[in-house]
């Protein structure tokens, strides 16, 4: 179906209602689909942290991060401090265009299905388990202390786990994006998404020198149970964080 709109409209309607995928060309605009991107937000009633500003320049270039990145699974004993450990947020789910609300990796329809946690041990932020919150930029504490030793538990005892400073948890809540898409938001989207997620993470430790690797062997339960997430969340990746003890 085609409708003539026009540009103001068009956006009041985007602004508005939410996205969306739209075809454009000059003169008439396509409206392919409009969905309601409600944010469901998980409610945490812990303290909230505000994160510094993320940085949008760095001295290593985009083609350096991509040339340099390795899965690095030793790291030293220094903490990872908080501006750090923001712009990783920022990497993994930080909102990119304020006005609609897309964030710095794709995702279908827009309909962000992903969340992120951290489990943290060494940092100049207090040991606990955290939720971002990417429309703030803000981290919600889930509880206190450090659980990275269960969480490495929980990853069949990989040992990276418990020795990185802290710990990226990525997990997805399937029905925002199977209420659109069905089995193929299920089977493909979601995890995609996860990919886009990880390598954004990879690439923007890489930029702070730090180290990560993308972890997808775990039990879902023990996991879930260390970040006390509701049981729609599914973990599809741990990412622990480091300095790198070997380049
Ligand atoms: C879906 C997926 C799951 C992975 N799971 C693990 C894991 O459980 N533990 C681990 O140490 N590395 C894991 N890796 C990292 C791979 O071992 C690593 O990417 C591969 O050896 C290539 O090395 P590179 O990342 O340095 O290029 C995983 C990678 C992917 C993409």
């Amino acid at each position: 179906m085609s409708i003539r709109i026009s540009r103001r409209k068009l956006l009041k309607i985007l602004t508005g209602i939410g996205v969306v995928a739209v075809g454009a060309s000059i003169g008439s605009l396509k409206i392919l689909e409009f969905t309601r991107h409600e944010k469901e937000e998980l409610t945490v009633e812990g303290e909230l942290i505000k994160l510094p500003e993320p940085r949008k320049k760095s001295s290593l270039s985009i083609e350096e991060a991509i040339q340099s990145r390795r899965s690095r699974r030793s790291y030293t004993d220094d903490p990872v401090l908080l501006s750090d450990i923001s712009q990783l947020c920022w990497a993994a789910q930080g909102i990119t265009e304020a006005k609609i609300g897309f964030r710095a990796a794709p995702s279908a329809g827009a309909l962000y299905p992903l969340e992120i946690f951290l489990v943290v041990g060494n940092s100049d932020l207090e040991a606990g388990v955290y939720y971002y919150s990417c429309g703030e930029h803000v981290l919600k504490r889930v509880k206190k202390g450090d659980y990275r030793k269960q969480l490495c538990e929980a990853s069949l005892r990989q040992e990276w786990v418990e020795n990185a400073a802290l710990d990226f948890v990525i997990t997805a809540i399937y029905s925002r994006t199977i209420a659109k898409y069905g089995e193929r938001g299920r089977e493909r989207y979601v995890p995609m998404e996860a990919g886009h997620v990880a390598e954004n993470i990879y690439l923007q430790a890489e930029s702070l020198g730090l180290g990560t690797v993308a972890i997808g062997a775990f039990y879902d339960d023990q996991v879930r149970e260390v970040i006390s997430a509701p049981s729609e969340h599914i973990p599809l990746y741990v990412m622990p964080i480091g300095h790198i003890r070997i380049r």
